[in-house]
């Protein structure tokens, strides 16, 4: 793939399938528009959503990614970079600036160019992440932000059980819970079972092993990063007043969420992190920042592989294994 001064490289995926759908494109460089800073992208974040927004599955999705055919044909969701130009209404970036952030539904990250709204969710990277750690934070990093803040309303004190605490959001979600004073319980398998402890977990489960369910233990809080469980089977381990949060929505989900919105003291949650307003995706991410400068969070990276390999990084990211963080750069 090559690139010059006139062109940006990019990945299209203009029908639903298997990484094989993507495909290597080049396009005319864009001229930022007034609020627009055009950034050159130093690395950028392949996810389990980039994974399912390529496939187009759970198939209702579909109505708000495109019907027939992704109705934006750029892969990637998530990038850090350097601003290399900045639109004339620009104020709160400069040429030269080191910045981080999300594209949201206008994808187009997994390239080496991009123009992004000043307003969106961009922010200055901090010396403290790499352009690699500054590319996923808008990934598992914001949403376990807002599941355990806002969604699950976590505090100090309480029992916290993590599930699926090997992966993007489970890393995050480990280390995030701790910082707030939780006693966390984390499901993984045994090879990554000294890593989910390193990273806070007072206790870990294997999920091969044991049922999270079968014990004796109540949890105020059971976030199902994967949706490997339900609230139904998950409600015999909550506390009197539990939450069953889960960033992963199914029938079965909203259906618990609606029904234990109106009737029950344990409640079933869900949250589209990506389709909150720029400026609380900001504000989040804000406190995530001080929390990594104090040392109390750092994005967990797994593999990077550069730009020209996004589809052997889709596959491996679709195999379900991943620990933490995938990037391209
Ligand atoms: N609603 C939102 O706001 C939002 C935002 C972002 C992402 N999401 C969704 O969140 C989900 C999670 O993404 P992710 O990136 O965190 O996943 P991920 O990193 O791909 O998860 C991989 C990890 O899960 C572990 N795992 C597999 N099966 C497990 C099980 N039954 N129990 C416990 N751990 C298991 C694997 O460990 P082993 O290798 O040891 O099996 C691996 O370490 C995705 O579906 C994504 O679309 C939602």
């Amino acid at each position: 793939m090559q690139t010059t001064a006139n062109t940006l490289k990019a990945w299209s995926v203009t029908r639903y399938g298997g990484p094989e759908t993507l495909a290597p494109v080049t396009r005319p460089m864009p001229v930022p528009q007034a609020n627009e800073v055009l950034i050159r992208v130093r690395a950028s974040a392949v996810t389990r959503a980039d994974g399912m927004m390529r496939s187009g599955t759970p198939r209702f999705a579909r109505l708000f990614l495109g019907l027939g055919r992704p109705r934006h044909d750029l892969a990637g969701t998530c990038l850090s970079g350097e601003v290399i130009a900045t639109g004339s209404a620009v104020t709160r970036f400069a040429v030269g600036d080191e910045v981080f952030g999300a594209s949201g539904l206008n994808f187009s990250a997994n390239a080496s160019h991009i123009c992004l709204d000043q307003d969106g969710v961009l922010l200055k990277k901090p010396e403290v992440l790499s352009h690699e750690e500054a590319a996923v934070m808008g990934d598992g990093a914001v949403t376990s932000y807002n599941f355990l803040h806002e969604v699950a309303e976590l505090r100090a004190g309480q029992k916290v059980l993590i599930l699926g605490a090997a992966g993007s959001l489970g890393t995050a979600a480990v280390q995030i819970a701790a910082a707030m004073g939780a006693e966390v319980t984390g499901t993984c398998s045994t090879r990554n079972a000294g890593m989910v402890a390193s990273l806070g977990a007072d206790h870990v489960i294997d999920y091969a092993e044991q049922d999270f369910a079968d014990g004796t233990e109540r949890y105020d809080v059971i976030y199902d990063t994967l949706g490997v469980s339900s609230f139904r089977h998950a409600r015999r381990a909550l506390t009197r007043t539990g939450r069953y949060v889960c960033p992963v929505l199914s029938l079965p989900l909203l259906f618990a969420a609606l029904r234990t919105s109106m009737f029950g003291t344990r409640k079933a949650r869900f949250s589209a992190t990506g389709m909150l307003k720029p400026d609380v995706q900001r504000a989040m991410i804000g406190r995530l920042i001080d929390l990594a400068q104090a040392f109390k969070f750092t994005p967990i990276m797994d593999r990077s592989y550069p730009l020209d390999q996004l589809i052997e990084a889709h596959r491996y990211v679709d195999g379900g294994h991943k620990k933490g963080n995938v990037v391209v750069i």
